[in-house]
């Protein structure tokens, strides 16, 4: 299993089947991705939410690709009208694809689509809880501040081992928060994102690092370099 970061919250998972999971592809307008958007490949492609920083070059990837995309109800119907096979979804539920899991959880966010003519109702930001093919799961928060379910809902209820979190502040949780919402979480390893993509989200990672290991010196901080990836 792989999990490469692009920078931002783009990501991509190379499952245990070697399935190619992209989540939130803002490539081709981010200026610290690494790759260009033509070298991407997906099997599926998830969307937490329709700010262009998230939602990105989806419709781009999937078009040249075959890639299922999965997003909420009303990017599902959006998605739809523009000629694509979506899997839309809502908050509580879950998709099984191949052998994988996908489970639509909150977040704390707005998630209208803000890069068409005429701004778009977008419905509910989200996150998601990824389970792998041998049981691993990735959460992936999207934009959210800091919020109980957290603790009460992701954390009692689905245990994700690994935790894809914002620290970038102004539009999300800060390193104060996020070191919080590790606590909560409490997940093995934490790969920290959405900073240091523009200057308003500016973030020292390392002292996010330190801020979670004063928590918990058990759970390790994974501080990913744009292009860089963790693998088990
Ligand atoms: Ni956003
Ligand atoms: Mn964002």
């Amino acid at each position: 299993m792989e999990i490469k970061w692009f920078g931002h919250s783009a990501f991509e998972i190379i499952s245990d089947e070697n399935l190619k999971i992209l989540i939130d592809p803002f490539i081709s307008n981010n200026p610290v991705c690494p790759v260009k958007v033509e070298e991407l490949d997906a099997d599926i492609i998830c969307v937490t939410h329709g700010h262009a920083d998230h939602f990105g070059d989806t419709m781009e990837i999937a078009n040249r690709t075959g890639a299922q995309i999965i997003g909420n109800h009303e990017h599902s119907v959006y998605l739809a009208k523009q000629g694509f096979e979506v899997m839309g979804m809502n908050i509580g539920g879950t998709i099984k694809i191949h052998n994988i899991q996908i489970t639509m959880v909150n977040s704390n966010h707005s998630s209208d689509m803000d890069f068409i003519e005429e701004i778009g109702a977008g419905g509910s930001a989200c996150g998601f809880i990824i389970q792998l093919e041998r049981g691993r799961k990735i959460y992936h928060s999207g934009d959210t501040g800091l919020f109980g379910d957290m603790k009460t809902v992701i954390n009692d209820i689905y245990k994700p081992q690994i935790a894809l979190i914002p620290i970038g502040d102004r539009y999300t949780m800060g390193p104060f928060e996020a070191a919080i919402a590790a606590e909560w979480l409490d997940p093995e390893i934490i790969i920290p994102m959405h900073y240091n993509t523009f200057p308003v989200i500016k973030q020292d990672p390392e002292e996010f690092a330190r801020r979670v290991e004063s928590i918990n010196k058990e759970m390790k901080v994974v501080i990913l370099e744009p292009g860089q990836l963790y693998k088990e």
